[in-house]
C-alpha cells in the first residue's frame, strides 16, 4: 500500500504495477482491438494476433476480454512461455478442468479433441490464450500450429490468442513458421496512448483510486509526463506513482512539472536530485522552528530533513550544534516574552528581526553546503 494514499485523499494505490482491469482505461485504439479480439473468438477465426510494445498493456487487455466473454466460452491462459508444448498442453487440460487427461501426449491431444468437439456441439466456445508468445521456442510454436487442426469442416474449434511483443511478428515471417503464419485469422495491435490519451489516462487512473481532485498533476507536469513515457502505460505509471512520492515528502498536493522532472532523474539516476527553489519558497513559508529544525539537518549533512531514522542518527553525534541552536531559540523566546510584558508594541519589530536572523542562519547553513 503507497504511503502517500491519504495525503492525496485516494483510498487505492492509482498507479499500482500490476495489470488490475479495475483501472481499465480504454483509448479509442484499446476499444478497436478488444472488438477485434471479441469478434475474432466469436466468429471462431482459429489464430488470432495481438502485438504490441512492451508494457502498452496487452496483458490487462487480454484480462478485460476474458471478463467480458460470456459463461459459455472457457478459457485456458498461459502466462509461462518457458513451457514446452507438452507444458502447454497439460497447463490447458488442467485449465479446462479435464479429469483423466491420460498419460501420454497422444492420449492427452484425444482428449483435448473431444473435450472441444463435445463443447462445439452444444454451441459452446473454447480459447487458449498464450501471453509472452514472443518467448516461445519456435518448435514450440510450430507444435501449437498443429492445435488449430482441430476444426470442423467449417470452423475452427479452438481459439488461439497468440500475444506478444513486436518481435513476435518478426518471428512469424521465419520460413520455419511460414505455415503458422498464414493460418493467422486476425492481426491487430495496441498503440501507445496521444499525449492526449496520457492525460485522460492519468486522470481515470486518480478518480478510480477515489481522489476528489483530478488536477492533482498540472497541465505541464501532465505534457512533461506524456513526452517522456512516450505513451507506454507502465512507464506512465512509474513516474506518476514517484511523483506522488515526492509530492508526499515535500508536503505538496500539486504536482508540477519540476516534480515530474525530479522523478525521472530519480527513476534514471537512483538518487533525489538537490531540492531546488520550489522547496526553498516553501520553507521560507515554515515557522521559525521548523526552519531551525530544517536547518540542522542540514549543517548534518544536507539530509532531506524527513527521514527520521536517519536524521535521528545522526543529530546524536551532533549535539553541541544542535543544543547551541536551541539556546539561541529560546534566548528569542525569553527576550518576546519580555516584551510581551514591559514593552508590547516592539514585540512584533523584534520578532521580524528573529526570523531575520533564523533565516539568515539557514541561509548560511546552506551556503556553507553549497546548496
Ligand atoms: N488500458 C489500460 N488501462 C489501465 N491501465 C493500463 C492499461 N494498459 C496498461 N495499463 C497498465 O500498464 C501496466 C502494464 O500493462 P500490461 O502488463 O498489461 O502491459 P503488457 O503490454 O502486457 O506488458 P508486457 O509487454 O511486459 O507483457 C500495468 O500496470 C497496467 O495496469
Ligand atoms: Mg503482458
Amino acid at each position: 500500500m503507497a504511503i502517500y494514499l491519504g495525503f492525496f485523499g485516494l483510498k487505492k494505490n492509482p498507479f499500482g504495477a500490476t495489470p488490475d482491469p479495475e483501472f481499465l482505461y480504454l483509448s479509442h485504439a484499446h476499444r478497436e482491438a478488444l472488438a477485434q479480439l471479441t469478434y475474432a473468438v466469436q466468429e471462431r477465426k482459429g489464430f488470432i494476433l495481438l502485438t504490441a510494445e512492451v508494457g502498452t498493456g496487452k496483458t490487462t487487455l487480454l484480462h478485460t476480454l476474458r471478463s467480458q466473454l460470456d459463461s459459455n466460452t472457457a478459457v485456458a491462459y498461459v502466462a509461462n512461455s518457458m513451457l514446452p508444448f507438452r507444458g502447454i498442453l497439460e497447463y490447458m487440460l488442467e485449465e479446462f478442468e479435464i479429469a483423466k487427461p491420460g498419460e501420454t501426449a497422444a492420449q492427452q491431444l484425444v482428449t483435448l479433441q473431444t473435450f472441444l468437439v463435445e463443447r462445439h456441439r452444444v454451441g459452446q466456445s473454447t480459447v487458449l490464450i498464450l501471453d509472452e508468445a514472443q518467448n516461445f521456442y519456435p518448435q514450440t510454436l510450430e507444435q501449437i500450429r498443429l492445435l488449430s487442426n482441430f476444426e470442423t469442416t467449417k470452423e475452427k474449434i479452438l481459439q488461439i490468442l497468440l500475444v506478444g511483443q513486436p518481435e513476435l511478428r518478426a518471428r512469424l515471417e521465419m520460413p520455419d513458421l511460414r505455415q503458422l503464419s498464414q493460418r493467422i485469422g486476425l492481426r491487430c495491435s495496441i498503440p501507445p496512448l496521444s499525449p492526449i490519451g496520457t492525460r485522460n489516462y492519468i486522470r481515470t487512473r486518480l478518480r478510480i483510486a477515489g481522489a476528489r481532485d483530478s488536477l492533482i498533476f498540472t497541465d505541464r507536469a501532465l505534457a512533461r509526463i506524456a513526452e517522456y513515457a512516450s505513451g507506454i502505460p507502465r512507464i506512465i505509471n512509474t513516474v506518476c506513482d514517484h511523483c506522488l512520492l515526492i509530492g508526499y515528502a515535500d508536503q505538496t498536493r500539486r504536482i508540477d512539472r519540476e516534480i515530474v522532472d525530479e522523478a525521472i532523474t530519480y527513476l534514471e539516476d537512483g538518487l533525489r536530485p538537490r531540492r531546488r527553489a520550489r522547496v526553498a519558497a516553501r520553507r521560507s513559508r515554515n515557522t521559525p522552528l521548523e526552519i531551525v529544525d530544517e536547518a540542522v539537518t542540514h549543517l548534518e549533512d544536507g539530509l532531506h530533513p524527513r527521514r527520521p531514522a536517519k536524521v535521528a542518527a545522526r543529530r546524536s553525534r551532533n549535539r553541541p550544534l544542535w543544543w547551541g541552536l536551541v539556546g539561541t531559540g529560546a534566548g528569542l523566546m525569553a527576550g518576546t516574552i519580555g516584551l510581551v510584558a514591559f514593552q508590547p508594541d516592539a514585540l512584533w519589530q523584534a520578532y521580524d528581526a528573529s526570523a531575520a536572523l533564523l533565516s539568515d542562519l539557514v541561509h548560511s547553513a546552506r551556503t556553507l553546503l553549497g546548496r
